[in-house]
């Protein structure tokens, strides 16, 4: 039976052992997919159980996304584009870190029909699913990407990666068409996003990465003055697709049994 993980930490809240399970038994595949929380000194275990075949492929969610890399033999071009590995696995006796969150990304917004060619995108969080998010939207051929975040330092460092970022002061807001919570504000429930606007923002796409609560604060603000919101519902379902297809090779169908699956 072929054994399969999610890490991170803290891990309870993740959602990727009820989907990924459900495809398995969809697709009437042998395996089980577990979550495990750890520590950073427990990574090198898990890829050492990768190597030696007892686990067949781990996601990797905060904090790791970025530390995990250390551990691995290759990276794909996407991973060492964004910094930034999310799903791991054997090939030819090599383990190998790849990026499936900026694929994720471009699908949901696929998915509600948005076209974000040529659009001002204002992104707020450096963090770890940040420079997969930048990525994605530069792909997709955004106009101008405007970055915010707590810790201004954080944000210069993604812009050495991405010199046409703008760094807005964290607080401070911009025109944009859409706008990307990529923090962790509002997982809580309790902190709040605060944004300066001289007028009302309406008629623009809030998308929340945080997927539960499935309107977070952020998202709910933007829905009463009449914006277009999205959580990271999709973008988690597409992310965990695109790894079921490197594991399993199959594209699992994304149908409504899927999505209810995640009501939460
Ligand atoms: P990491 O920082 O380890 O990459 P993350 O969950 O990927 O962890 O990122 C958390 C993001 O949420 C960061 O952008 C963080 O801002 P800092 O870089 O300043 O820490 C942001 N964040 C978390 N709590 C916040 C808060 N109370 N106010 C503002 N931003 C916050």
């Amino acid at each position: 039976m072929k054994k399969f993980l999610v890490i991170g930490n803290p891990i309870n809240h993740s959602l990727s052992p009820k989907l990924h399970n459900f495809w398995i038994k969809k697709y009437n595949l042998e395996g089980i997919y577990n979550k495990k929380k750890l520590q950073q000194n427990g990574i090198e275990k898990i890829i050492k159980e990768i190597k030696k075949g007892e686990i067949d492929g781990i996601n990797v969610t905060v904090p790791f996304k970025k530390i995990v890399i250390s551990y691995l033999d290759n990276i794909t071009p996407l991973a060492k584009e964004t910094n930034s590995v999310n799903i791991v696995y054997k090939k030819n006796n090599n383990i190998v870190g790849d990026n499936t969150d900026v694929g994720g990304f471009e699908c949901s917004l696929k998915h509600i029909h948005y076209n974000v060619k040529d659009k001002k995108v204002f992104v707020l969080g450096a963090g770890g699913v940040s420079p997969s998010i930048i990525f994605a939207l530069k792909r997709l051929g955004v106009s101008k990407i405007f970055l915010s975040n707590r810790t201004r330092k954080k944000a210069e460092d993604l812009k050495k990666n991405y010199p046409d970022l703008e760094i807005i002061e964290w607080g401070d807001s911009v025109d944009f068409d859409m706008i990307v919570n990529a923090t962790s504000l509002g997982l809580e429930g309790t902190d709040k996003i605060n944004l300066s606007n001289k007028k009302p923002i309406t008629n623009k796409l809030f998308y929340d990465v945080i997927y539960n609560p499935s309107k977070t604060d952020f998202l709910l603000n933007a829905e009463k003055l009449g914006n277009k919101i999205v959580n990271g519902k999709m973008m988690f379902i597409y992310q965990a697709q695109l790894a079921f297809k490197v594991w399993h090779n199959i594209l699992p169908k994304i149908d409504t049994e899927t999505i209810k699956l995640l009501n939460i």
